[in-house]
Order: C-alpha cells, then sequence, then structure tokens
C-alpha cells in the first residue's frame, strides 16, 4: 500500500540514511518527530523545576554550583531539541502554547516531588540514568537534526548521572539519617523512574510506526530491562535495596524479573493527575507570562533597528 515516493523514503531510512529538514518525507512522518521531540524539548524544560526547587538549599557551595550547571544543561537541551522541531514546520510559540494548553506531553517523572536532597541524586542517578538508556540509541535516529542533538545532550547527561550517583554515595556512606534518605528517595523514585519508558509494549501505540521509520531504536520493554538490569548491581554497591519484592536474577534470560510500575497510576499522571502536574504547569504558564515585556522589547528594539536600516 505504499506509493512510490513512501517506498523510497523507506528505503532511504532502511539504509541508514539521515532524514534532513528540506528531504521529502511523509506527513505522518512529520508529525510524529514533532510529537516525539516537542514531548522531549517540553520535559527538558519542565525537568528545571524538581531540581530548581533545590538550588538554594544546596548542603555546599560546590554542590550548589554543580547542581545550577546542570540545571541550565537541561535548559540548552531543552532548546536544541526545540531548534529541532522548528526545522519540521513548527514555531516555538505553536509549541509552547501546545504545552501551556495541555495538548503536548512532557515525562510522567517531573510530575514527582523532590522532598529531600537525597532526591538530587536519585534524580541525577535514575532519572538521568533511564534518559541516557533511552537517548544513546536516538543518536543513532533517523532525523538528522534529532540524531544530531542526542549526540550533544548524552555527553552532557553522562556527567549528570554521574553527579546524582555521587551524591548518593556520600548520603549511603553517611550517617543512620543521611542512609535512610538515600533509601527513602529510592524507594520513592523507583518505579517512576521505570515509567519513564512509557507503557508496556502491548500498550505503546507509537512503537511499531515509529521503530520502522527509526523514530525511536528499540521498543519501550527492551529499555526498561535494560535500566533495569543496570541500575540494580549500583544500588547493591550503594548498599540501598530496591523497593520490589519480585526482584530477581533469571539466569536464562540473562536479566532481572522485576514488578511493573503500577500503570494505573502512569495514566493518571500522563492524564494530568500526578501529584504536581498543576504546580509544573502553572510555573511554566507564569514563567511564560512574566517574560512577555522581553520579548515585546527585543520585538520593538528589531523592528527599531530594521526601521533605521532602511532609513
Ligand atoms: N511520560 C509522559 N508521556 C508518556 C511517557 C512518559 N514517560 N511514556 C509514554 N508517554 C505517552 C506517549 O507520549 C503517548 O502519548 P501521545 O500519543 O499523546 O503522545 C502514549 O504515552 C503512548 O506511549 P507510546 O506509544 O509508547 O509513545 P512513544 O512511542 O512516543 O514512546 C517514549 C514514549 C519512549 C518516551 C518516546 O517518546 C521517546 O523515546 N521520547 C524521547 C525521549 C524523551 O522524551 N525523554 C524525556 C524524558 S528524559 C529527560 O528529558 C531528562
Amino acid at each position: 500500500e505504499m506509493n512510490p515516493q513512501e517506498r523510497a523514503f523507506q528505503e532511504r531510512i532502511d539504509a541508514g540514511e539521515k532524514i534532513e529538514p528540506k528531504d521529502w518525507m511523509p506527513e505522518a512522518y512529520r508529525k510524529n518527530l514533532i510529537r516525539q521531540i516537542g514531548q522531549h524539548a517540553h520535559s527538558e524544560i519542565v525537568g528545571q523545576l524538581p531540581e530548581g526547587n533545590w538550588i538554594t538549599r544546596a548542603p555546599t557551595l560546590e554542590r550548589k554550583a554543580i547542581l545550577l550547571a546542570k540545571v541550565q544543561d537541561e535548559a540548552g537541551h531543552g532548546l536544541y531539541l526545540y531548534c529541532a522541531a522548528e526545522t519540521l514546520g513548527i514555531s516555538r510559540d505553536e509549541l509552547f502554547e501546545q504545552l501551556h494548553s495541555g495538548k503536548m506531553k512532557y515525562s510522567s517523572i517531573f510530575n514527582y516531588p523532590t522532598l529531600t536532597w537525597a532526591d538530587m541524586g536519585a534524580v541525577g542517578w535514575l532519572v538521568d540514568g533511564a534518559a541516557i538508556m533511552n537517548q544513546v540509541p536516538l543518536q543513532r535516529t533517523s532525523f538528522g537534526p534529532y540524531s544530531r542533538a542526542m549526540i550533544r545532550i548524552c555527553k552532557e547527561e553522562s556527567f549528570h548521572q554521574r553527579q546524582g550517583f555521587d551524591i548518593m554515595m556520600k548520603m549511603a556512606n553517611g550517617t543512620e539519617a543521611q542512609k535512610r534518605m538515600a533509601q527513602d528517595a529510592l524507594n520513592r523514585f523507583w518505579f517512576p523512574a521505570l515509567m519513564m519508558f512509557g507503557p508496556s509494549d502491548k500498550d505503546s501505540v507509537h512503537s511499531a510506526q515509529s521503530m520502522a521509520w527509526k523514530i525511536k531504536m528499540n521498543t519501550n520493554d527492551e529499555l526498561r530491562q535494560k535500566f533495569v538490569d543496570q541500575t540494580v548491581p549500583q544500588a547493591e554497591y550503594l548498599g540501598l535495596t530496591v523497593p520490589d519484592e519480585n526482584l530477581v536474577w533469571n539466569e536464562e534470560k540473562g536479566g532481572y524479573d522485576f514488578s511493573e510500575p503500577d500503570w494505573n497510576e502512569f495514566f493518571d499522571v500522563i492524564s494530568g493527575n500526578g501529584p504536581c502536574n498543576t504546580e509544573r504547569l502553572e510555573t511554566r504558564k507564569n514563567a511564560w507570562e512574566d517574560g512577555a515585556w522581553v520579548r515585546e522589547a527585543m520585538q520593538a528594539h528589531a523592528e527599531k533597528r530594521a526601521a533605521r536600516a532602511k532609513a
């Protein structure tokens, strides 16, 4: 049922060629990429909020400088990704409008609160760890601008993951109270981190087409399994317990068996009813409105300069 143009497009993808913004592409490819890259960009931007919450309360000047740099990196990631989405013919204003109206999503994980300093460790270790697991394969994604953005983002993301693990090591080897905080952070973030990979494969509506187009390189369950296999030994190294009674090494498959997250909770969170959804969106909308005068001033300045150049 593919027409010759679509077939030629699929052949380019199968041959590992990159698709560039001015190349012909099926409308559904364009739309799906805008959806995924846009959501990814929004995740980076909204993702600044849970950690931004701790910048003023970091325990030392050094920790504060590191956290500040990390949160700034996330703003940068959001900006590369918005640029990549813009090459597909959507404006940044439209993307923001769709985030603010709830039409576009951002990652479920950022709708959970960060209650203690140990959460900064857990977020870096688990959330950025899950993000890397998902983003390393996306360096090979078929759309050129997305793929190139991913290469740079992954380099910075590995620093983020290390800084989180470093906080966890300090806490897990600290006083009894610090160790309890580290365990509590792991308890609260474990299942939400597993949800970052998306619903189980049988409920993933986009996977089949996205994988055929190499918009996505692995299924949700494949990456979730890899994440568990990588993270459990790290938890053991920290002397912490993964909060899952069903977690057990399965020799035959060469990976861990583990409990599924509570998918009702996941669908609740992505439909706007997680613990912090309202607060996160309010914060972003306020930031957009509070910044209106800057956008207006820049516009007025650009118009004045253009008029002066003409005169
Ligand atoms: N949070 C919010 N929504 C999600 C999540 C999640 N963790 N996982 C899936 N969804 C949504 C999908 O967007 C889709 O809804 P939509 O049709 O309204 O867009 C629905 O659930 C069904 O899921 P899938 O069909 O499996 O969706 P998809 O194929 O897009 O897979 C995934 C989801 C794995 C997140 C994919 O989009 C992806 O790899 N995105 C790029 C990475 C990314 O966005 N990372 C952001 C978090 S990491 C960070 O920024 C630090």
